[in-house]
């Protein structure tokens, strides 16, 4: 037992005291520092801590460090269970051997077997060099796991250092990526490689840092100031989810009143309909204690996605967000929310919209950049959705926007409209000069038939009450009274039985 106890004692220093400071003096936190950090106190449980690497090259066989560069074993959050693996960038630089892998791939396949959800802590130089194609192969195998757990098991990674070449592929092929602001870069070619490529100079932070991954490429849904902050909004996230995709969504005990009626909502969508409103007002003021843990908050906001509860029941909320470009669906905003949707169909958890879309972006650069496909993406992702389904329409709902953002025509189960819902092929002023062109080129004062017909046009088209008559809407609610409407609609359908046709898989438009 002494033995054992200098062993473990050995493998808890991982790369050495030294290397530790060096960690620290990077404003990083250590592997285990991490875990702790994560998991419930006193919950984790190792495995893998005597691994060794391998290698006999490069004079490798003189460098055995217990455990290898991963700290891997399963834990709890929040009383339930959990396998992690995290990355211990003091042993080799976090890179990854072949019994580095072999130790993540058992951590898969328990979480795998045991349905539960798998968190990566990434902080490493990528494939382990002097291991050669032994440490590639290691990747591959932990690739195709991932894949493997897609849509059984949660799966998060979150990116607290370095992660660079083919290694990225790993967090990309997970359902969350967090990643650290300063601290954490991800890229499948550096900056050297770059610069000889393409003679582009760009740094590590301008080229894969948190904040370039959060708006422009998308690969990234979180951003965090600090790796403590990091670690707790993967604790919140996983209060949303299911252990795996036979398990039904954690409920919690709701002290929010059911029947709370919030005035401010009668007037949160401006008379005028080419004024913007903040849609994040409308969720905070709907869902149990103003509480929206939002997703992918800094790409697309043209699109809101994020989870929240009603009732104490987890959802999935998909909203336009009219404040910015008027909450116009276009490639990415398309593309993020049908990833949220396919993830909150994944794993049962029922989808709420809030609807004010004035239609699809026009422009040659949305057409050339596939505008097409992107939108068909979400038209598929909630066609095929088979959660229970809500939809509030605020304000409009133009054209194809409208068969899209979850209608009844695509098996959404109940449909609401606020008063002001505006139901149409598109909006009145491009009606009007479609329809009437020949007429208001004759007229001998074409502004004054123009606003006539645009007068006709709303009464007849901008209200919800036509769509309503025909039973695509199946209720008209005050907007003061949409809490509780959602919670009873959700309780109605909280059994929904609804199936696809059986197949290997579809084929979305990707
Ligand atoms: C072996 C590595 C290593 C690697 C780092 N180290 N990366 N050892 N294989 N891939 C070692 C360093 O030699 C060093 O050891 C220690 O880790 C710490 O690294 P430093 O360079 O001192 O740290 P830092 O200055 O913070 O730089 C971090 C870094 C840099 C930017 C990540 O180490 C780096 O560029 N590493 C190589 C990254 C890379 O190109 N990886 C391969 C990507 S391709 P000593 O003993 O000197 O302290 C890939 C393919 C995957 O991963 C394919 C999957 C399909």
């Amino acid at each position: 037992m002494k033995d054992l106890d200098d062993l473990r004692a050995e493998a808890l220093k991982g790369g050495g005291e030294e290397r530790i400071k060096r960690q620290h003096e990077a404003g990083k936190l250590t592997a285990r520092e991490r875990i702790d950090l994560l998991l419930d106190p006193d919950t984790f449980q190792e495995i893998g801590m005597f691994v060794t690497h391998r290698c006999h090259d490069f004079g490798m066989e003189k460098k055995k460090i217990l455990g290898d560069g991963v700290v891997t074993g399963y834990g709890q959050i929040h009383g339930r269970l959990v396998y992690i693996f995290a990355e211990d960038f003091t042993v080799f630089g976090g890179s990854l051997s072949k019994a580095y892998a072999e130790k993540i791939c058992k951590i898969q396949e328990l979480a795998l077997k045991n349905g539960a959800p798998i968190i990566g802590l990434k902080d490493s130089g990528g494939a382990r060099i002097q291991e050669g194609v032994d440490s590639l192969a290691g990747y591959a195998d932990f690739f195709l796991r991932n894949v493997l757990a897609s849509g059984v098991i949660p799966q998060i990674s979150a990116i607290m250092g370095p992660c660079a070449g083919g290694a990225v592929y790993s967090p990309a092929l997970t359902d969350f990526v967090f990643m650290v602001k300063k601290t954490s870069y991800m890229f499948l070619t550096g900056p050297d490689v770059i610069k000889a490529a393409t003679h582009e100079e760009v740094t590590f932070e301008e080229l894969g840092g948190a904040m370039v991954h959060n708006t422009k490429s998308g690969v990234a849904h979180f951003a965090a100031d600090s790796e403590e902050e990091c670690l707790a909004m993967i604790r919140k996230l996983l209060t949303f989810l299911p252990q795996n995709n036979l398990e039904d969504p954690p409920r919690s005990e709701c002290h929010d009143p059911i029947d709370r009626m919030d005035e401010s909502l009668d007037t949160i969508v401006p008379e005028d309909p080419t004024k913007p409103y903040d849609m994040k007002d409308v969720i905070k003021k709907v869902v149990d204690d103003g509480d929206f843990f939002e997703v992918h908050e800094h790409f697309a906001p043209n699109i809101i996605t994020g989870f929240a509860r009603l009732d104490g029941q987890p959802i999935g909320i998909v909203a336009n967000q009219p404040a910015y470009l008027a909450g116009v669906l276009d490639t990415l905003s398309s593309a993020k929310g049908a990833r949220f949707v396919r993830f909150c169909d994944c794993f049962n958890i029922p989808l709420v919209v809030f609807e004010d879309v004035p239609g699809f972006l026009p422009g040659v650069s949305q057409e050339h950049s596939g505008v097409i496909k992107e939108g068909a993406k979400l038209l598929y992702a909630f066609c095929e959705a088979t959660v229970p389904r809500l939809t509030v329409i605020t304000r409009k709902a133009y054209g194809g926007a409208y068969c899209v953002m979850n209608s009844k025509h695509i098996r959404a189960d109940i449909n609401f409209a606020w008063p002001t819902g505006q139901i149409a092929v598109m909006g009145a002023e491009g009606a009007v000069n479609i329809l009437y062109r020949k007429e208001l080129k004759q007229a001998s004062d074409p502004e004054k038939l123009r606003q006539k017909l645009i007068k006709e046009y709303n009464e007849k088209f901008n209200n919800p009450y036509i769509s309503a008559s025909l039973g695509y809407i199946d209720d008209v609610i005050k907007p003061h009274e949409t809490r509780l409407k959602l919670i009873l609609a959700l309780r109605s359908i909280e059994n929904k039985r609804d199936r696809n046709p059986p197949k290997k898989h579809g084929n979305i438009p990707l």
